[in-house]
């Protein structure tokens, strides 16, 4: 079977005759993996976002569950890093996150909350840093073991990582405009490892890489992680 989604490909793979949450999946709407864990054999499907309850973003996510005829599944509004107080015992053997790690002003934090709710896979996708950007604005360089912490951006490193993102269409508060961080504001861009630094980030929380892939040009990267501890 073809994929044209790595991200549906690892939750196919993992997903069937599993308990499955998407962490952070109401943004664009289409995105979720809900319907794709559904479609693949989950035994039971759980949407957790921190949207408020009463957003467009619920309504359109539960219209498109109708439209998949998909009746049998759970709401969760809440920060993922406050899960696990909030709600003590939650666990799922699968978790789907993508789009988050790098919105958080904590993403170890993210990690370990996620780990902390993870029976068995999480598959995880984030945007990163190429370890070289080069462009008319300058050259850019940060070792493969790097994150940028994006409020720490010069005006020449802004810049130059402004020109290269919006090459590729991205608007991103922080990175393609300035913006006045707030601690406990998840809309703009705070951090961006390279692949490699993800991928230590993942496994300094025990959370072991099975596979990973580059994608959206290069600039998210896909890991298949399994628990460790
Ligand atoms: C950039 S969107 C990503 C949407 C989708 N997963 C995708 O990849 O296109 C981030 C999503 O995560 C949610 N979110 C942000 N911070 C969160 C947090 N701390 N806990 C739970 N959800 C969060 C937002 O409400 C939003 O739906």
């Amino acid at each position: 079977m073809s994929y044209v989604d790595v991200r549906d490909e690892y939750i196919s793979r993992v997903v069937s005759g599993m308990t499955f949450a998407e962490v952070g999946g109401l943004w664009g709407t289409v995105n979720e993996k809900v319907s794709v864990a559904h479609r693949y054999g989950a035994t039971s499907l759980t949407m957790i976002d921190i949207t408020s309850e009463g957003s467009e973003l619920w309504d359109k996510f539960r219209e498109r569950m109708v439209g998949f005829g998909i009746t049998d599944y759970q709401c969760i509004v809440e920060d993922v890093c406050k899960l696990q107080y909030s709600h003590p015992d939650i666990l799922f053997d699968a978790i789907h996150c993508a789009g988050v790690l790098y919105h958080h002003i904590n993403p170890l934090q993210v990690l370990i909350s996620l780990r902390n709710i993870t029976r068995k896979y999480l598959v995880l996708t984030s945007a990163i840093t190429q370890s070289v950007i080069e462009n008319e604005k300058g050259r850019y360089v940060i070792p493969p073991s790097g994150v940028i912490f994006v409020p720490a951006l010069d005006h020449r490193e802004f810049e130059i990582l402004k020109q290269y993102w919006t090459g590729f269409e991205v608007r991103a508060f922080g990175l393609t405009d300035r913006v006045d961080y707030r601690p406990d504001d998840f809309g703009p861009w705070w951090w961006l490892p390279t692949a490699q630094a993800l991928s230590a980030m993942c496994e300094s929380v025990g959370l072991r890489v099975q596979e990973s892939a580059h994608t959206w040009g290069n600039n998210a990267f896909t890991l298949l992680l399994e628990r460790s501890s």
